[in-house]
């Protein structure tokens, strides 16, 4: 990838972030009842229980509230249809990236979509959500729409409270005092976020397998997510209206128009396939064409503008640090001029890490610097397909032999039938 088709890109994406709220209403890709026969995939237009249930799969949708009163649905598949024997202990928790949702684990369809191989493997299956997606666009005080606190989030807060809540109600729910974890890039960091900040929860998993673990954020080369990030943190203070603050949300216009664009054939085959491969990086015949058209029905599934300016500064620093919020707020809250580094050796419990090196948004270079970060690494894995990118976890037909056996590995030996 050249840096100038990188730019392209992200002009495009800028061009529709910044004037969305200009021609937001206008821009009308309309999506309605319908909507099949104006050619968009069944899969695309479903949420995560409908999208299952097609597929033989019983998920229950579940409402968890957080600490500070977000309200996530969260589902659970207790039982894979191709499950034949007995479930295994304990429940497994399946956290998706940035932008993403819990559709993401479904949308490559269920000979490779994760919480299919997963629930098909005989785990009690959960898959979480975090705020600030449209499964987490609530809160028990706050309105998205109305009120610019909502947004006032970033990966740290879903660390400190979203998985911690996910938990409590897993455990609570199932009778376990343990569960494993299984986390994506964003999902990944949140858990290493959560074993620095919180107490007594990092102990609650038993492993943690983690995908592209996005902590420290130094070397990222994608281009234009360098400078998604960085346009946000330069811009972020400036925002101020929730419609400002919240970013790529489903149904919003970026969403809508990649939606509208790649339901079609070959549009999703030529040049949806080349945008996802600017920022991605390109696996030659990993994602099939169909699972583009759906994916974009789920994605980008929304987050805050404070969130990708989080990811800015980590990019800047070259740190897997806090939020810098400026000098003097920072003396006022850390008691420090930097913020402080989160604490990765308070992550003692069995870590397993899965990393390629044709991921250009989470580098191996910064994958390795986290393996030795870690008092309890029990093994980082390099994919063995040298041309898996970052997107391929979720969207690759071929999961179910490049990442799914290691999965696996770990999730049977940290697994019973009575525990
Ligand atoms: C998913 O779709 C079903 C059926 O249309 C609906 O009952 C349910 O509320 C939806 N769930 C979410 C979280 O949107
Ligand atoms: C956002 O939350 C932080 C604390 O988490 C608070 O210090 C800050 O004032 C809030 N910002 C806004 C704009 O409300
Ligand atoms: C853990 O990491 C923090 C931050 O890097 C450091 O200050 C602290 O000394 C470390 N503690 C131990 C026991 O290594």
């Amino acid at each position: 990838m050249t840096s100038k088709s990188g730019d392209v890109v992200f002009l495009v994406l800028l061009f529709f972030a910044i004037f969305k709220n200009a021609f937001g209403q206008n821009l009308a890709f309309r999506i309605d009842k319908d909507a099949t026969s104006q050619g968009y995939p069944r899969d695309s237009l479903s949420n995560f229980t409908e999208f299952a249930r097609n597929y033989g799969y019983a998920a229950e949708e579940l409402t968890v509230i957080t600490g500070d009163g977000y309200i996530l649905s969260v589902f659970r598949i207790p039982k894979g249809k191709n499950c034949r024997g007995r479930v295994r202990q304990p429940p497994v928790l399946l956290m998706h990236g940035l932008l993403q949702s819990s559709d993401s684990w479904l949308d490559a369809g269920p000979s490779a979509g994760l919480a299919f191989l997963i629930s098909d493997a005989c785990y009690d299956l959960w898959v979480g959500n975090v705020r600030g997606t449209y499964y987490g666009r609530r809160n028990v005080r706050l309105n998205p729409d109305t009120d610019s606190q909502f947004w006032n989030f970033t990966s740290h807060d879903m660390g400190r409270s979203d998985v911690p809540a996910i938990i409590d109600y897993m455990l609570k729910e199932t009778g376990s005092s343990k569960l494993n974890y299984v986390g994506f890039s964003q999902g990944a960091r949140i858990f290493f976020i959560m074993c620095s900040e919180t107490f007594g929860y990092c102990d609650k998993i038993k492993v943690s397998i983690n995908l592209a673990p996005a902590t420290r954020q130094k070397y990222v080369r994608s281009i234009p997510i360098r400078l998604l990030y960085q346009f946000y943190a330069l811009i972020e203070p400036l925002l101020s209206s929730p419609r400002e603050l919240e970013v790529s949300q489903k149904g919003g216009s970026i969403q809508k128009a990649f939606f509208f664009f790649c339901k079609d054939n070959i549009l999703a085959g030529t040049v949806c396939r080349a945008a996802l491969a600017l920022i991605n990086s390109y696996d030659p015949g990993s994602i099939l064409t169909q699972t583009i058209r759906v994916l974009f029905g789920h994605f980008p599934g929304g987050t805050s503008a404070r969130n990708l300016a989080f990811f800015g500064q980590n990019v800047i620093s070259g740190r897997f640090q806090k939020y810098n919020y400026g000098t003097r707020k920072n003396l006022e809250l850390y008691g420090t001029v930097q913020p402080p580094i989160y604490n990765l050796n308070r992550t003692n419990i069995p870590v397993v890490l899965m990393y390629s090196e044709n991921d250009l948004l989470v580098d191996s270079k910064d994958v390795h610097w986290l393996s030795t970060q870690l008092s309890n690494l029990i093994e980082s894995y390099k994919i063995k397909r040298a041309t898996w990118t970052h997107l391929d976890n979720c969207y690759s037909q071929y999961t179910k032999i490049t990442i799914f056996p290691k999965i696996s590995e770990y999730l049977q030996k940290y697994s019973g039938l009575d525990l």
